[in-house]
């Protein structure tokens, strides 16, 4: 996995599951009901990695992504952040003068237990397993912050970014240095690899784009690279579409993850030759089984045969996922 990350074609793609850890799998379901809320089983060393270890106890993938979330971010910078059963995530919305009352200082040590997970997995994991820590990229983050939840077009940040450009400004400038902060912290626990969750990367026009989209994530990669030198980073703008050539271009990641709207054939015929790629199976091919899952996997591994490529779906596992189809896939992956 790591050596893909770096830039070396496999004969078979490694892989590993975007959520992998989570509500499919009856053993998560477990630690969950017993823990208060989602937030208290991100910050509590012991039963997050228990949770991160549990897919790889299933299936055999290559990599292990760190058990947390994008929002302790805001929670870590003072905003309250709540987890409602059935709901998603609940912020109190900032305002444009409440972005000054953020604490960037007392982030990273409100955000310890969570380096303390990243020590413990990279003990518990075999060496040739792969950590994967993570950070969700400042425009995703700051819709949420501004929105105080998900929404299907993010109109409140859209508004707030053009409306009150210095308080967006000044949001920006907390997120990417406390997630630089963050990121590095995670390389020194012992993560091997970070990605980068831009998972509303979709929605924006090219200055938009360019603006809270490429220039954050640059920013980001350079910032942790000037401390971490060569620090692997796989960035996933996800609903890039025509304006992902740029993103990997201009950001500096390793790799390029697609999300499953983007055509195979667009690496081809847009990315250079070596650019490792990652993706992109439809999360609910894999709920639904059966021979269009399997064709769709060896199609997906013949597009991008000829370049280093990390099979992953195109965007996180859904609930309702049988196991079977998960270790259907993870031996389809390996062995054909
Ligand atoms: O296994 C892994 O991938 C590691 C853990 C992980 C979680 N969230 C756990 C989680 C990771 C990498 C994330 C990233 C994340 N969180 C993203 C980016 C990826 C994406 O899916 O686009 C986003 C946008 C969030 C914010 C978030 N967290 C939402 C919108 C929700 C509610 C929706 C949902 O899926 O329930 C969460 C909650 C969440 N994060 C759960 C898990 C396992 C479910 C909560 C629960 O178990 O009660």
């Amino acid at each position: 996995m790591l050596a893909t990350i770096l830039g070396e074609r496999q004969e078979r793609p490694p892989i590993w599951i975007m959520r992998q850890a989570g509500r499919y799998l009856p053993e998560y379901r477990e630690v969950r009901a017993n823990t208060k809320n989602f937030l208290e089983l991100c910050y509590t060393p012991e039963l997050a990695t228990e949770v991160t270890l549990q897919p790889l106890r299933r299936f055999d993938l290559d990599a292990a992504i760190l058990f947390s979330d994008i929002l302790v971010i805001p929670d870590a910078l003072g905003q309250s952040v709540r987890f409602e059963q059935g709901e998603g995530p609940v912020l109190e919305a900032l305002s444009p003068n409440s972005v000054a009352q953020l604490r960037p200082e007392g982030a990273l040590e409100h955000l310890a237990p969570v380096l303390e997970t990243v020590r413990r997995l990279r003990a518990a994991l075999a060496p040739e397993k792969t950590l994967i820590g993570f950070c969700g990229s400042p425009w995703t983050v700051a819709t949420y912050m501004i929105g105080g939840r998900g929404s299907p077009d993010q109109a409140l940040a859209r508004i707030f970014a053009l409306e009150h450009p210095k308080a967006f400004a000044a949001l920006m400038d907390i997120l990417i240095a406390t997630s630089i902060d963050y990121l590095v912290a995670q390389f020194e626990a012992g993560a091997d690899a970070v990605q980068l969750f831009e998972s509303w990367a979709l929605n924006l026009d090219d200055i938009a784009f360019a603006d809270r989209v490429i220039e954050p994530n640059r920013r980001i990669v350079a910032g942790v690279r000037a401390r971490v030198p060569n620090a692997p980073i796989i960035g996933f703008p996800r609903g890039a579409a025509g304006n992902l050539a740029k993103y990997a271009a201009l950001t500096g990641v390793n790799v390029l993850g697609l999300d499953y709207a983007t055509p195979l054939d667009f690496a081809a015929k847009h990315l250079p030759a070596t650019l490792p790629v990652q993706g992109n199976l439809d999360p609910l091919r894999l709920v639904a089984g059966g021979s269009q899952l399997d064709e769709r996997i060896d199609q997906i591994i013949a597009a991008f045969a000829d370049r280093p490529h990390i099979f992953n779906l195109g965007h996180g596992i859904v609930p309702q996922t049988p196991i079977a189809h998960v270790a259907r896939l993870v031996e389809r992956v390996k062995n054909g």
